[in-house]
């Protein structure tokens, strides 16, 4: 079995990769969008884009870490060749799907690489601005040379907080109701639309904390890191990791206050 690459080294690779995959994208959007087709329900939609993109990273990533396996949200999980080296990459193609669907310029390219099951190094790309922000566990999250360090806000009734909301429209009903009862508890709530780049936000401050829950692996798996890194929590309810159920991502000071709204409001509950 090779040895396992160290966590700078796997960076290198997922930013060079969403480096040339976000450029795809953007020409792709830029000659025409295609075959938009729907997914879940009939609002998640996915492009030509989302595929061509997902395709290329997936093949950039055979080349250069054949044994390695890939999670990716158009086409699931990709097994390496020979398997064994316990690197998996978990692979957004166009996080903010419908923001490239309409041209608002908040999607990105989001690739994470896991080692034994642990993120260990992401980078979040976004393809429209060209901002992006990367994190090696231990090592510290960064954006443009700068180290991020999440927000300085203490006061939950001061935050300015981020959420987003599935595609399945029972869902988005409780997601409506929870959101009813802890908008006049915060300065206010913006929703964007790509989970990737709203935990980006938290992680550099420009969105004091973030929640959301239903979101896969692929959403929030690098800019899970990226927050993680600036030193802010990243869990579901009552210890459990972030992940389906309930993904809260905020400064120490903010995530007890955010977490026990939550909690009360059955934010992980529903469908
Ligand atoms: C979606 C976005 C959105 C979030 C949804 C995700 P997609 O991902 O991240 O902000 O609210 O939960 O599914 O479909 O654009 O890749």
């Amino acid at each position: 079995m090779r040895p396992v690459p160290e966590p700078d080294e796997l960076l290198a690779i997922a930013v060079k990769i969403a480096r040339a995959a976000a450029e795809t994208a953007r020409r792709m959007r830029a000659e025409a969008i295609t075959e938009v087709d729907t997914k879940s329900t009939a609002t998640d939609v996915v492009t030509a884009a989302d595929r061509a993109v997902e395709r290329q990273v997936v093949g950039a990533l055979r080349e250069l870490r054949p044994q390695d396996t890939v999670l990716g949200e158009e086409y699931g999980p990709a097994g390496g060749r020979g398997g064994g080296t316990g690197v998996r990459w978990v692979v957004d193609p166009i996080d903010g799907t419908v923001n490239y669907l309409y041209g608002l310029p908040q999607y990105a390219v989001s690739i994470a690489a896991a080692v034994d099951g642990v993120v260990v190094a992401g980078v979040v790309h976004n393809a429209a601005t060209g901002e992006e922000w990367t994190a090696t566990r231990g090592g510290g999250a960064y954006r443009a040379g700068r180290r991020l360090v999440g927000s300085a806000t203490t006061r939950l009734s001061q935050a300015l907080v981020g959420t987003g909301f599935g595609y399945d429209p029972a869902r988005r009903r409780h997601q409506a109701a929870v959101l009813a009862r802890l908008l006049p508890e915060v300065r206010d709530i913006r929703r964007f639309g790509a989970a990737a780049l709203d935990l980006c936000m938290a992680a550099e401050g420009t969105l004091d904390a973030y929640y959301e829950k239903g979101l896969n692996p692929w959403d929030h798996a690098a800019g899970g890191l990226v927050a993680e890194e600036a030193g802010l929590v990243v869990a579901g309810l009552d210890g459990a990791p972030p992940g389906p159920e309930l993904v809260i991502a905020a400064p120490p000071a903010l995530f007890a206050p955010l977490h026990d709204r939550l909690a009360a409001y059955d934010a992980a509950g529903g469908p």
